[in-house]
């Protein structure tokens, strides 16, 4: 391996706050700010820092794997994807909810703890709720995106989403029933380069505090 540190972004809206963060520190890459590209790769010679963006849920595997020493990525994927990766950092930005929402008929299904059917791209997140914290037994549809058709459509009871304003939720009819945990995005670090470069990433963590 050479001596850059490679940061994994989750590609979007998290990636460019994340920029901005790292720019307020003085590690830049203005390539990586250039919407139009399709470039996945930006360096900084200069400061042997290298930036790649990922899809989310890949970010925890690149740096479970050490093709990454550091990803920002959201607490669901960190959650949903149950890699092993230290979390470090809670950046405080991308902030909203793990929620289980529906109608108001649904919320009486939750209560008397029937046999229901729960929509959600995160089943892994809805199996350990429903399963671990509420020991209630649920019948878990994965689904990829859109989720609020769940209940509108007839598919499911409830849903397992992310609720971050909640006018996605207000103009279908649905309502938060239950909050599951907060959310932000995180900086996750490989647990090789932790103890390798402690130092490094010590140093690089304190900065960024600074600046949160
Ligand atoms: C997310 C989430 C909700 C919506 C919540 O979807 O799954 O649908 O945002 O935001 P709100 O409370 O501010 O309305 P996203 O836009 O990521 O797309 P997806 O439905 O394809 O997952």
């Amino acid at each position: 391996m050479d001596d850059y540190l490679t940061i994994a972004l989750a590609k979007g809206r998290l990636a460019y706050k994340t920029m901005d963060l790292f720019n307020e520190i003085g590690i830049n890459c203005d390539e990586i700010n250039d919407k139009d590209s399709r470039k996945l790769i930006f360096t900084n010679d200069a400061l042997k820092v290298r930036f790649f963006l990922a899809k989310s849920p890949d970010v925890p595997t690149y740096v479970e794997y050490g093709a990454a020493d550091i990803g920002v990525v959201g607490k669901d994927t960190i959650m949903e994807e149950g890699r092993r990766v230290y979390e470090v950092l809670d950046l405080k930005f991308g902030k909203c909810r793990m929620c289980v929402c529906g109608s108001d008929e649904a919320k009486e299904l939750l209560n008397h703890h029937e046999m229901i059917r729960v929509a959600t791209k995160y089943p892994n997140i809805a199996k350990d709720y429903f399963y671990n914290r509420k020991n209630q037994t649920v019948d878990i549809i994965k689904l990829n995106g859109s989720v609020e058709l769940g209940p509108l459509v007839g598919l499911s009871d409830v849903i397992v989403d992310i609720v971050e304003t909640g006018s996605t939720l207000r103009e279908n009819g649905l309502n938060v029933l239950e909050e599951i945990c907060p959310l932000s995005a995180r900086v996750i670090v490989n647990q090789v380069t932790m103890q390798m470069q402690t130092e490094r990433i010590n140093n690089l963590l304190e900065r960024l505090k600074e600046h949160i």
